[in-house]
C-alpha cells in the first residue's frame, strides 16, 4: 500500500526536530494526551458500565507509563516479571495487577502464590498442579482459568489465540475436567474464566460471541462451588491504519453489547485491550540516512528499522509514514522505506518527494503498540529512547540503550 505523505511539524506540541536533535534517533513519541484520550473513552464505555479493564503492558510499558496508569481506573495485566516489576516500579497498587502467561515460570507462578498480584489466569493443566504446590490451603490463589472457546477471529494468522488450532488456554472440550480438578485443590480459589481471540480484530461479532461462548463454563464452575463472579474476555479490539480513516470497531456498541449479555447473569465483564489503548498515541522517529536508486526502485534508508518495529516484517503491517522537518518540494514519487539492519528490513512502500535526502525526518505513526515491546538487539543495536510529550513539554522517560548497554550481560 501506497500512502500520501503529510508535514506534521510536531508530536504533543512539541517540534520534532528538537526532540530529535535532543534525544537522538531512533526515537520512540508517546503522546500522552492521546493516551489519555483513549483511556478516557474506555472509561466512558466500559468502566462506567461497571465492565473492568485491564490495560495489556505487552503492548508497551514503561515505568512512566505504570506510573501514569496507576492514576486511572484501569487494571494492568502483566505476562512477565519484567512487566510485573515494571508495574511495580510504577507505583502500579497489586490489587489491580493480574499475571497471565502461557508457559509461566516456577518465579512468576510464586509471584501469583506470594499474592504479589490480585490473581493469575491458569492457562494449562500443568500450571493448575504447579500453581497448587506453591500455593497454601490456608491463603489459597486467587486464579482465572483461560479457556480456549475455539472462536476464530479474521485476522492475520500469527495473531489469532482463540481457536483449536492454536496453543493458547484449555481447549473448551478439556474445560469441565480441568475445573472440576481445581475444585479438587483448595490451594486455589477459581474466581473467573477468561478467554482471548486474538489481536486486531475488526468486526465486534467474535469479541460477542467469546462471552457467549464463556458463560455455559462460568455456569457448570458455580454449579461445582466455584466462587466464578468475573469473565474476562480478552483484549484484541482492533483499530484503524492510520489518522482520519474511521474506527473499526464502536466501543460504546460493543460495550452495550456485552452488558446486555451479561445483564440477569450473575458475572462482572472485564476486557484487557493493548493496542486500542497505545498504538495511536505513539510515533517512531526516524532520521534518512541515504537514498540510493537501484534497479527501478529508489530505497530511503533510515537509522532505525526491524530491531524497532518488526511489525512489517512478521505481519506485513502499514504504518502511515510523515516525513517532517524536510526541505522538500519535489513531487511526491515511489520509494521503499528501508530499515538500518542488515537484512532486507523494508517498512513498506510510500509516497516521498523526489528530494528527499538525507536528514530529513520521518515520523512512523501509530506505532505505539508492540514496537518498543518487541524491540530486538538484532545486530547488537541499542533500543532507542522513550520521550512523553504533552501541551509542548516533553519527559524522558526512558534512556536509549548504548552499546555498552548491549554488551552489559556478557561475561568475558
Ligand atoms: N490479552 C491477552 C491474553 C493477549 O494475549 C493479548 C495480546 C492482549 C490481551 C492484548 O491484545 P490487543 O488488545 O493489544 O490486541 N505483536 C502483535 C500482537 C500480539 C498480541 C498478543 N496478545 C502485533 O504487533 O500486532
Amino acid at each position: 500500500m501506497i500512502d500520501e505523505t503529510s508535514a506534521i511539524a510536531t508530536i504533543g506540541g512539541v517540534p520534532a526536530r528538537e526532540l530529535a536533535a535532543e534525544y537522538g534517533t531512533p526515537l520512540v513519541v508517546i503522546d500522552i494526551d492521546e493516551f489519555e484520550l483513549e483511556i478516557d473513552r474506555f472509561v466512558r464505555a466500559f468502566v462506567a458500565r461497571g465492565i473492568a479493564v485491564g490495560y495489556a503492558g505487552k503492548a508497551f510499558l514503561v515505568t512512566a507509563l505504570a506510573e501514569l496508569l496507576a492514576a486511572t481506573p484501569l487494571r494492568l495485566d502483566v505476562c512477565s516479571l519484567g512487566e510485573l516489576i515494571t508495574g511495580e516500579r510504577g507505583g502500579f497498587p497489586s490489587g489491580r495487577i493480574y499475571f497471565h502467561g502461557v508457559a509461566k515460570t516456577d518465579a512468576e507462578l510464586a509471584a501469583i502464590a506470594g499474592g504479589r498480584v490480585a490473581f493469575g489466569v491458569l492457562d494449562n493443566a500443568e500450571e493448575i498442579e504447579r500453581l497448587a504446590e506453591l500455593a497454601r490451603p490456608d491463603a489459597p490463589a486467587n486464579v482465572m482459568l483461560r479457556i480456549n472457546a475455539g472462536i476464530e477471529a479474521h485476522t492475520h494468522e500469527y495473531i489469532r489465540t482463540g481457536g483449536e488450532n492454536t496453543k493458547f488456554g484449555v481447549p473448551a472440550r478439556a474445560a469441565d475436567a480441568t475445573i472440576r480438578r481445581i475444585a479438587a485443590l483448595p490451594q486455589l480459589r477459581l474466581i473467573g474464566l477468561h478467554s482471548h481471540v486474538g489481536s486486531q480484530i475488526v468486526d465486534v461479532e467474535p469479541l460477542v460471541a467469546n462471552l457467549e461462548a464463556l458463560i455455559p463454563f462460568a455456569d457448570a464452575a458455580r454449579a461445582l462451588g466455584h466462587p466464578v463472579e468475573e469473565l474476562n474476555v480478552g483484549g484484541g479490539i482492533g483499530i484503524e491504519n492510520g489518522p482520519g480513516e474511521p474506527r473499526p470497531i464502536d466501543l460504546d456498541a460493543f460495550a452495550g453489547r456485552l452488558a446486555a449479555r451479561a445483564a440477569n447473569t450473575p458475572y462482572r465483564l472485564a476486557i484487557e485491550p493493548g493496542r486500542a489503548l497505545i498504538a495511536r498515541a505513539g510515533s517512531l522517529l526516524y532520521r534518512v540516512v541515504t537514498v540510493k536508486r537501484q534497479g527501478a526502485r529508489r530505497f530511503v534508508v533510515v537509522d532505525g528499522g526491524m530491531t524497532d518495529n518488526p511489525r512489517p516484517l512478521l505481519y506485513g503491517a502499514h504504518h502511515p509514514a510523515d516525513l517532517i522537518a524536510s526541505a522538500a518540494t519535489g513531487a511526491p514519487a515511489p520509494a521503499t522505506l528501508a530499515g538500518r539492519s542488515c537484512e532486507n528490513d523494508e517498512i513498506g512502500e510510500y509516497l516521498l518527494p523526489e528530494d528527499v535526502r538525507a536528514g530529513d525526518l520521518i515520523a512512523m505513526r501509530y506505532t505505539g503498540a508492540y514496537t518498543y515491546s518487541m524491540a530486538s538487539n538484532y545486530n547488537r543495536f541499542g533500543k532507542p529512547a522513550v520521550v512523553f510529550v504533552r501541551d509542548g513539554s516533553r519527559r524522558l522517560v526512558a534512556r536509549a540503550e548504548t552499546a555498552d548497554d548491549v554488551a552489559r550481560l556478557d561475561l568475558a
